[in-house]
């Protein structure tokens, strides 16, 4: 084996040396503790209503800034409800349990009054079996991968529900690569996803449109979602939802969330599109894009990797 060789089985040996907490694969993909097979199991089973709105994001890609947006437009702009109670707990997290907490995404879910708002993260193949025949909504939100991926390592960095990640930004780099990190490949996900575009029940938006342009798609989330607000209604819920209204809203900051440590990154770090450019090497970017250009390149999935 030449030098070279040695050099390349130390990084695969070392990128895959963090282990999560419950560490676990169901169907080829890794989970944390948090996400246990047998809830796994039961979300095959969840009963789904024709009413429910599924937000689909992987990790990091906003889900929270999504899951206040459509709570808002499916509960009218119901702003004395959302200043009091946390998003997390009108929009259920389906695939979560939180043993010390004693908090479960179905338990919170199934007595729900209809119209859910359902998070989740799950690639398609692990959704609940009747999404097929139902006629609920799923609005899936992607983000660009370099951002997602800086977001997520510094999340990985805050949350002890991951192990206290003590790796390094290129340690991670990796293990995003190799989908070795909590719900798995990134590309596996958004290939599933991509593939249900056409599907009328399904919506997909764009973070990098959300941060150009809210009010535009909180109008397309209103047609989507046939919600007819008013206008007041609408700018009124865009400027609730901006970055520094939610960053300081502690019904959406997460602040008083046990398991994320604030001082080392909050869940509302920067909420920007181009961070990535802080973080990764010349060498990194362009390994990076040609692994996209092996995983994705067929599909012209129009990501935005900045912001003119
Ligand atoms: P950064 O880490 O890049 O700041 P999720 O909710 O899926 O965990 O995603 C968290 C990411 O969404 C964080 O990205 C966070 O700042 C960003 N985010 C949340 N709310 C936002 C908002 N209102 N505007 C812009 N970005 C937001």
């Amino acid at each position: 084996m030449s030098d070279n060789e040695d050099e390349e089985s130390d990084v695969i040996e070392k990128r895959h040396e963090h282990v999560l907490p419950g560490e676990h694969v169901y169907e080829g993909v890794l989970f944390f503790g948090y996400t246990p097979p047998d809830i796994l199991d039961a979300v095959k089973d969840f009963e789904v209503r024709d009413s429910d709105i599924f937000l689909s994001t992987y990790p990091k890609a906003g889900t929270t800034w999504l899951q206040e947006l459509t709570w808002l437009i499916m509960n009218d702009g119901n702003f004395d409800e959302a200043i009091q109670k946390p998003v997390y707990f009108r929009s259920p997290f389906l695939e979560f349990k939180d043993e010390v907490l004693n908090e479960v995404g179905l338990d919170l879910a199934n007595p729900m009054p209809s119209p859910r708002v359902i998070k989740t993260h799950l690639p398609v193949k692990l959704m609940p079996r009747q999404l097929k025949t139902r006629d609920c909504k799923t609005i899936v939100l992607f983000r660009n991968p370099k951002d997602l991926c800086v977001s997520y390592y510094h999340f990985y960095r805050a949350s002890s529900s991951f192990g206290d990640f003590r790796g390094s930004w290129e340690d991670f780099f990796y293990m995003f690569l190799d989908g070795h990190v909590d719900h798995g490949s990134w590309f596996d996900y958004t290939r599933s996803w991509w593939a249900r575009r056409e599907d009328p029940r399904v919506c997909i938006l764009y973070f990098e449109d959300m941060k150009s342009d809210l009010r535009r798609e909180i109008d397309r989330l209103c047609d989507f979602l046939e919600k007819p607000l008013q206008e007041g209604v609408r700018d009124a819920i865009t400027g609730h939802c901006l970055f520094d209204s939610m960053r300081s809203n502690p019904m959406t900051n997460h602040l008083d969330v046990y398991s994320i440590n604030a001082e080392v990154s909050p869940l509302l770090r920067k909420g920007e599109v181009g961070d990535w450019k802080n973080l990764f090497t010349v060498t990194q970017s362009e390994l990076f894009d040609k692994f996209y250009k092996d995983e994705l390149g067929d599909l012209d999935i129009p990501f935005k990797f900045t912001l003119d």
